[in-house]
């Protein structure tokens, strides 16, 4: 048994338990054709592979809740056996559902009790580095129940009437950029401020496609830490191409495998 960090440990308290699900049960159908986007390669390794290693980079993390595609569940157990982490992190896989709020759901449901904080972490962020895992984290154990981290825009923003086949839509609204951020993950919380929000917020159509917007729902702050560009979210093509180039010059000049 590792000795227990001394600065997170109070006298008398039990230390805190950090666990991350990363929900990786999406097809990743605006990648294009192909196996499920986790399980797509990156550098020779899956994408799903890079994502654990970077969460089990941080120190805090001590368990991952991998969520599979619902019937791929022993294929990515399979998988990550092939890649052992180095430390001491364990890895759960359990089968994922038909949207992302879902399976993340399905992946709280699966935290054994001692877990205090959970961080959610999308397969499709492989890139995050550990600076941004661990600032969240801290925020978190700092007191706030949600922690999110975000990047200011590049692009103004608009707001449409949505118009079906392509037809032109009329603008609505352009909000001040200024007060834009866009959010990345892994996203942070009290494990019973997630557990709760999951819950009580009720899946619609394609359900949340971000957990601290379930968080805010209950009317519980929601706090934002400094995002990485490097953790943008796989999604397209175009994205790929990025990702290949960050992690040839991580290969280069730090080592990174
Ligand atoms: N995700 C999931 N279960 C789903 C849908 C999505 O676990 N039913 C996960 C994805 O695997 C991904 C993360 O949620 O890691 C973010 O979703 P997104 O980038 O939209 O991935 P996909 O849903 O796979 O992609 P697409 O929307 O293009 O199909
Ligand atoms: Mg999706």
């Amino acid at each position: 048994m590792q000795a227990p960090t001394p600065d997170l440990v109070p006298e008398g308290a039990r230390q805190i338990r950090t666990a991350v699900v990363i929900p990786a049960a999406g097809r990743g159908v605006r990648l294009g054709p192909g196996a499920p986007k986790a399980l797509r390669a990156l550098g020779g390794t899956p994408m799903l592979v890079h994502a654990v290693r970077a969460m089990a980079a941080s120190r805090a993390v001590s368990l991952v809740v991998v969520v599979a595609p619902p019937d791929g569940a022993p294929e990515v157990r399979h998988l990550l056996d092939e890649y052992p982490l180095p430390g001491r992190t364990d890895i759960r896989v359990v089968p994922g559902g038909a949207t992302r709020q879902e399976s993340v759901g399905l992946g709280i449901a699966a935290l054994p009790e001692d877990v205090d904080v959970v961080l959610v972490h999308d397969a499709a962020r492989p890139l995050v580095p550990v600076d941004t895992v661990d600032s969240v984290i801290a925020a978190v154990r700092d007191g706030a129940p949600a922690v999110v981290p975000a990047l200011p825009l590049a692009d103004t923003v608009k707001q449409v009437q949505p118009r079906p086949d392509g037809a032109a839509e009329p603008v609505v609204g352009t909000p001040e950029r200024a007060l834009l951020r866009a959010v990345q993950t892994p996203q942070g919380f009290d494990r019973n401020t997630l557990a709760e929000a999951h819950r009580s917020v009720a899946v619609d159509g394609e359900g949340a496609t971000d957990d601290a917007g379930m968080v805010e729902r209950l009317g519980i702050p929601v706090v934002v830490v400094p995002g990485h560009e490097e953790a943008f979210k796989v999604t397209r093509p175009l994205d790929l191409v990025l990702a290949e180039a960050v992690l040839a010059r991580r290969r280069a000049t730090d080592g990174y495998v």
